[in-house]
């Protein structure tokens, strides 16, 4: 095989040829399926005359080819590296093939595959090419009508896109059944299921009254466990239509659980295929974060019918067109449903922890991307995550009511069309009237702005002046960055008063919030009347995806802890200032000198644990200190055993100094009422179980037998995966491992139970977890060619800093050997996998040292382009 090569964005052009209708017959056999098609094409009316068809396709035995009905000779078509090349074809023409595939041997999940004992497909991005020939990208969008035919006992339900039009048996004990999608739609949205699957039915009722059929299809045994995905499903379809104004568009909903699949979900039209552990819910098998998790990427899949499926992409370029926008609706769906300023701690905390350091990486790349070798390896957290925060900077810089006229405009303008960032972001300037050209670096420029901030009162004349300088760091391929246009919102926080005063900028009266724009490299804001010294409170609600350094000192940030009014910032102080004494810590911990506790976080915890607020759940995250990954990314090399100490030497203190507040706290939001995943009970649960992770780091003995207890009541998964982590990661085996054993036997039989079980336990800080790894990829239940097992196992353990980092190179080898294998099982995870071996650059030289040369194994490896290209870039 030759080299990967890139694809650019400069390149794109219309296809040569479009096809219009698509008619399917899939005849299903695990080991041969033919599958025929037939393409209504015609020229593209911008190209030329003449041009030969180019059509995609990958590991297809092609049995038979036509056009308008006549077999082609050997010498009237090529089968080329890339699919099949006709030269001469007519302006519009029929084009008939058979190809055959072998759907059980497919491990990579991408195309047609089978997953415990169903077929299922996922094309997104270049699928549909694995299933037959064809122009497999998103520009070209065609009706589709699909006949699936199975065997009628073990494939009883066939499933396709749109509507079932016509079904009846067929000799040999096989059975069919047609299907009309009238949409047009991309060969990225197709889907096919067969199996042996039962429905949860429900119905839905449309703004203008049309009755649309809800649909869930699972395995018999999981028909417990969809009642909360139907549910929010038709929370969001309603939330669509009151927010949006965007009705769904068929008879019927599909959403179908498949238990091996590479990502959450897909939004195939009508026929959304879940990841099992994104759809089944039940309260004795998912915490509430999963219920929450569930709920947020059914809403998001059902939004893509809009923003992404009547609307979608022109080349992959555009990706976060897409899936930016489809990430903040999901957001703003999930914050209205549950409580708004955790949702977006949780967020924030994520993206600053993970996006961050992708954005600071050797795969940092632009929202927009301008060149790739691998489209599978782009669904990342930039082009999701980042892609939602410039979404929502843009709702924000025009406001809401301009933005939902410019989501009309756009919507109405581009439906049935394949378009690009340019025509969305067009949209909202004309919607708003505002100019958005400096605004657009947001989707060129990678990396992280940094912006240092320094602010000065001058008591005689009331002023605040306020100076904020920008700069992006350079990333692989861009060297320079222009200025962005940084929307900061902010408040200037009396420290007489503690209350938000009066803004007046310019001579304009601003309010108490405002925003600012930043749009120079530097800029100086001066605010007059300000009648007392203040605090900035800058990027309230994370304004903007950047780093904002402001030199606060340690009184400024209890200040604002205790009163900023912005429960963001309020978070977002205490974090500043456990980072603050956890810097002092990590670097008492290097110059082995005896570390001692800062008194003044000692006392913001205490007044936090007094505060009697209804938002339980915003104080959990209060009291939740920074991440060792989050630490980590603060750090300029990463320590990670200085930090894994300086982390704990500071839990122990708090809970040490507080104990009795922690048990208070605990006793307190103990909860009898039958579950319920809202967010009042979320709330005080996260709550309890953050006060019992404190007792448990000093292993107070009342904590323990809390621990146990609240094991042992096995009231609902949240409590009890809460009290099984704490017991395992204890330094006491006689905690963990009965508790171990008991949970393992007792969900033998789940897999997404199981799932969680191996995480806990490679997520151990005793140096035993590596050991366990091992050990556990041995287990029935462990399969390394089901994703959410690697993930679960392989992924959780890499997360394990202080066993990942083992400085014997343990760990890298273990992740290494795992991606070698699945270089050849399942590119698209291995390529995913081997991301914390591409950090390497953060750490010691040490470490550096053993982290490439596991990196070098695999490039000897004779790679997938996924891996080639991570790879490349992790070595370049
Ligand atoms: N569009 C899907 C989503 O809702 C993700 C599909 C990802 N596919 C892939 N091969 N990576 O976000
Ligand atoms: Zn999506």
């Amino acid at each position: 095989m030759s080299e990967p090569q890139p694809t650019y964005l400069s390149d794109y052009r219309a296809p040569a040829y479009r096809v219009t209708h698509t008619e399917l017959t899939f005849d299903l056999d695990p080991a041969a399926t033919r599958v025929k098609a037939r393409l209504h094409l015609e020229r593209h009316p911008e190209r030329q005359a003449g041009e030969p068809l180019e059509l995609d396709g990958e590991q297809l035995d092609l049995k038979a080819i036509a056009i308008d009905g006549q077999p082609l000779g050997a010498d009237e078509y090529a089968l080329t590296e890339r699919g099949l090349r006709v030269d001469r074809v007519p302006e519009r023409f029929l084009l008939d093939t058979e190809v055959e595939i072998a759907p059980e041997d497919n491990t990579a999940l991408e195309g047609l595959y089978r997953s415990s004992g169903m077929f299922c497909t996922q094309c997104e991005a270049e699928g549909f090419r694995r299933i037959t020939f064809y122009p497999d990208r998103p520009d070209v969008m065609a009706t589709f009508s699909t006949t699936v035919i199975g065997d009628a006992a073990s494939l009883p339900v066939l499933l396709s896109n749109g509507n079932p039009v016509e079904r009846g048996s067929l000799p040999g004990e096989r059975h069919f059944v047609t299907w009309e999608d009238p949409h047009p739609k991309p060969s990225y949205l197709f889907a096919l299921v067969a199996g042996d699957l039962k429905k949860v039915e429900d119905r839905f009722i449309t703004l203008s009254g049309r009755e649309v059929s809800l649909q869930i299809w699972v395995e018999e045994e999981n028909l417990g466990k969809t009642d909360h995905a139907m549910a929010s499903l038709k929370r969001a379809m309603r939330w669509d239509e009151e927010t949006y104004g965007r009705e769904y568009d068929l008879d019927l909903f599909m959403i179908v659980a498949v238990n091996d699949f590479n990502m959450g979900a897909m939004e195939n039209k009508g026929l959304n295929i879940f990841n099992s552990a994104a759809v089944l819910t039940h309260p004795q098998t998912a915490t509430d974060a999963a219920f929450q998790r569930v709920e947020g990427i059914v809403a998001h899949e059902y939004f893509h019918n809009w923003s992404g499926n009547r609307v979608t992409c022109r080349d992959w370029f555009q990706l976060s067109l897409k899936e930016g926008f489809t990430v903040f609706r999901d957001q703003c769906f999930s914050a209205d449903t549950n409580s708004a300023p955790v949702k977006r701690i949780e967020e924030v905390s994520f993206f600053r922890t993970a996006q961050f350091a992708e954005d600071a990486g050797p795969t940092a790349h632009p929202v927009r991307p301008d060149h790739y070798i691998e489209i599978g390896n782009f669904y990342t957290l930039t082009i999701y995550e980042k892609g939602a925060e410039i979404v929502r900077m843009l709702r924000n810089l025009v406001g809401w009511e301009a933005f939902r006229r410019g989501a009309d405009r756009y919507f109405a303008r581009f439906d049935g069309q394949a378009v690009t960032i340019e025509d969305f972001v067009g949209c909202m300037a004309e919607a708003s009237g505002q100019d958005l050209d400096q605004f657009m670096r947001w989707y060129s420029q990678a990396g992280t702005p940094e912006i240092d901030a320094h602010g000065e009162y001058d008591y005689a004349n009331g002023v605040y002046r306020l100076v904020l300088r920008q700069r992006t760091p350079a990333t692989p391929g861009q060297p320079d960055k222009q200025a962005l246009h940084i929307p900061i919102r902010l408040g200037l926080v009396g420290t007489k008063t503690g209350r938000d005063l009066a803004l007046t900028l310019d001579g304009e009266a601003l309010g108490r919030d405002a925003v600012i724009h930043l749009r120079e490299d530097e800029q100086e804001f001066v605010f007059t009347d300000v009648e007392e010294a203040p605090v900035p409170s800058l990027l309230r609600g994370f304004s903007a995806p950047v780093k904002l350094h402001y030199p606060y000192s340690r009184e400024d940030l209890a200040f604002l802890l205790a009163n900023d009014s912005d429960g963001f910032n309020r978070w977002d102080a205490g974090q500043r200032l456990a980072l603050l004494a956890l810097d002092d810590l990590i670097a008492a911990h290097r110059n082995g000198v005896e570390k001692v506790m800062d008194p003044r976080v000692v006392e913001a915890f205490r007044a936090l644990l007094d505060t009697d607020t209804d938002d339980k759940a915003v104080l959990a995250e209060m009291l939740t200190l920074p991440s060792e990954a989050y630490i980590a990314e603060q750090q300029p090399l990463v320590d990670v055993d200085a930090i894994h100490a300086a982390r704990l030497f500071v839990k122990q203190s708090l809970a040490l100094a507080l104990r009795d507040d922690f048990l208070r706290v605990y006793e307190a939001n103990r909860l009898d009422a039958p579950y319920a995943p809202e967010p009042e009970q979320i709330g005080a649960r996260s709550l309890k179980n953050v006060a019992l992770s404190y007792l448990m780091s000093i292993e107070d003995e009342e904590g323990i037998e809390l621990a146990r207890r609240q094991f042992e009541a096995d009231h609902n998964m949240s409590d009890v995966r809460q009290a099984l982590t704490l017991l395992t990661h204890s330094s006491r085996g006689d905690l963990a491992d009965p508790a171990l054993r008991a949970f393992g036997e007792k969900w033998a039989h789940d897999p997404l139970v199981m799932d969680q079980w191996f995480s806990i336990q490679v997520m151990r800080p005793q140096s035993d977890a590596l050991d366990r790894v091992k050990f556990l990829m041995d287990h029935p239940a462990f399969s390394l060619t089901n994703p959410n097992k690697v993930r679960a196992l392989i992924g959780a353990f890499a997360q394990n800093r202080v066993n990942f980092h083992r400085l014997d190179g343990e760990g890298y080898k273990l992740l290494a050997d795992v991606v070698i294998e699945l270089n050849r099982l399942n590119p698209e995870i291995a390529a995913r996998l081997v991301t914390p071996l591409t950090r390497w650059q953060r750490f010691d030289e040490a470490r550096q040292t053993l982290m490439k040369a596991e990196l070098e194994r695999i490039r000897g490896e004779a790679l997938s382009p996924n891996v080639y290209e991570v790879i490349e870039k992790a070595l370049a």
